[in-house]
């Protein structure tokens, strides 16, 4: 290691990058320190993974200058930065399908022997020793193609501990991955840091780039507009560098919903996950669904869809019960439901976006003798989504893969309302999607709800919870643990019914 922490090793000067005569990045300028984590933060488009790219000789610079321990630098290839020092795990990966472990952390940069041949047992060795030290379970023969997302990203830092990188850039790296691999991966990073690694780590999560960073940088529409200890701004002042407004309005004011109760649980069972739930919910009521990972609050929604056997207990849409065994009753009862798992069950990505908004619901624009689809009615309709809801498309025809996570779940919850539901079951709705579109999309929902339909809010996001519901049903191991209203909507209150256990939040 060389150098002391705090002095500048990489430099980014007066960069510019124009795509196609659209300027993505104006002018930035940014010091990386020796041996920091560095947050990068922005929406989605602001440019931060252009950056990068430039950073690491994926793209070159329009005009500008990068600077390596001083020394201005041509980073034309991945192999001069390689060679500088400086690696990037992408936010797709870059590694070979039918490649093992150990062929894709040196490919590009095989060991060989002395007779210049591959020395497949030297790689794997040294692949089994760098997995080691990551702390990981990883056969260096296994094949990429059946790992899961957190492995394959580990084989990616792999890849860059393999040729002692000094700058590891990483792009949005949790995207992929669950609450407990993400504490695995934090781990990791404060390790590398540990050691004398630079970091550079990309995200629109603010709260995590709170927790682990030393300091921030803020992109907006390709301009730098912050940079600082991270101590010096709040994750709320990073919400609105990020976004350039103020954000006290996020949530929209809560609209007083109706006295008629739509929607009833009584009692419902449904062995081993959910016990004994009952609730009511009011027309135009938001009403939260709290509660930690596995506490049942999926379940429950998947119990009114009919996709799971109730033992006990019944559902009731104004006072009438319900006969719920399939996901065609709810909709035909007029209840839509939003899947926490877009790409599972929400939409399909290789459809158009008209074709995914009226995927349940095309039977509404079939002319009722011939039985053909009014293409002009599902037209102007699925417009009339796309522009009250300012999904970023360049067509209605568009496939759903070419649009981003913000503007794919507008388009599932478009999907979800063109039923024309009373009741919406929406299961974390803003999940993987940015500042700006969950605004939206919390705008969205609360107009529906004072058009008088009721919804069903579950999300693990508290402080979304407690901007958008009415009141809150807090589930603990498969009951509800409590129902809050009013000021009890808070975070503390919540987090207590969730776990249990008060001390371990106060702490
Ligand atoms: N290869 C490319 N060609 C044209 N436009 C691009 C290319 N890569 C990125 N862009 C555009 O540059 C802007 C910044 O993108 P990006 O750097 O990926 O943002 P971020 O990583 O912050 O989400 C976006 O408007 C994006 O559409
Ligand atoms: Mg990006």
């Amino acid at each position: 290691m060389s150098g002391t922490m705090g002095d500048v090793i990489l430099r980014a000067e007066g960069i510019n990058k124009d795509f196609g005569g659209v300027l993505v990045l104006k002018d930035v300028s940014l010091d990386v320190r020796r041996g920091e984590i560095l947050g990068i933060i922005g929406e989605n488009g602001a440019g931060k993974s252009t950056l990068m790219k430039i950073m690491s000789g994926i793209y070159q610079p329009t005009s500008g200058k990068v600077l390596m321990e001083g020394k201005s630098v041509r980073i034309d290839t991945a192999i001069d930065a390689r060679r500088l020092g400086i690696s990037l795990v992408p936010q797709e990966f870059n590694l070979i399908r039918d490649l093992p472990v150990y062929n894709n952390v040196f490919l590009g940069s095989e060991l060989r022997t002395r007779l210049g041949l591959l020395d497949k047992e030297a790689m794997k060795a040294r692949t089994r020793e760098l997995l080691a030290e990551l702390n990981v379970t990883i056969d260096p023969e296994a094949r990429i193609e059946r790992m899961s997302a957190a492995e394959k990203q580990m084989v990616e830092i792999c890849k860059s501990l393999a040729f002692e990188a000094s700058v590891l850039i990483m792009d949005e790296p949790t995207t992929m991955l669950t609450t407990y691999e993400i504490d695995i991966l934090f781990g990791l990073v404060r390790k590398l840091r540990e050691r004398g690694m630079t970091i550079i780590y990309i995200s629109h999560k603010l709260k995590e780039v709170k927790a682990l960073c030393d300091r921030v940088a803020i992109l907006r529409d390709g301009v730098l507009v912050h940079e600082s200890p991270i101590a010096d701004i709040s994750v709320l002042e990073m919400a609105q560098r990020m976004v350039g407004r103020e954000l006290g309005s996020i949530f929209p004011a809560k609209h007083e919903p109706g006295e008629d109760v739509v929607f009833e649980a009584r009692g419902v069972t449904v062995p081993g996950l959910v016990e004994d739930i009952s609730f009511t919910l009011r027309k135009g009521e938001i009403l939260g669904l709290a509660g930690l990972v596995g506490a049942g609050r999926t379940e429950v929604a998947e119990t009114i869809l009919g996709l799971r056997k109730k033992s006990a207990g019944e559902f009731l849409k104004n006072g009438v019960v319900l006969a719920l065994d399939e996901p065609a009753d709810a909709v035909a009862s007029g209840i839509s439901y939003l899947s926490e798992d877009r790409q599972g069950a929400g939409i399909v990505t290789g459809f158009t976006v008209t074709e995914n908004i009226t995927l349940v619901s095309l039977a509404n624009y079939c002319r009722s003798l011939l039985r053909l689809i009014d293409k002009g009615g599902e037209r102007k309709k699925v417009q009339g989504y796309v522009d009250s809801f300012r999904i970023k498309t360049e067509s209605l025809d568009k496939r759903l893969e070419n649009l981003s996570g913000g503007n794919q779940q507008k388009v599932s919850l478009a999907k979800s309302i063109d039923t024309e539901p009373d009741i919406l079951i929406v299961d974390e709705p803003t999940r993987g999607v940015d500042v700006s579109a969950k605004h939206e999309i919390y705008l969205f929902i609360n107009d529906l709800a004072k058009k008088g339909i009721s919804c069903l809010f579950i999300s693990s996001e508290l402080e979304e919870v407690i901007g958008m519901c009415n009141r809150v049903l807090v589930m603990r191991d498969g009951k509800i643990a409590a129902t809050l209203e009013g000021r009890d909507i808070n975070e503390e209150d919540i987090m207590f019914n969730a776990t249990g256990a008060r001390e371990e939040f106060a702490s």
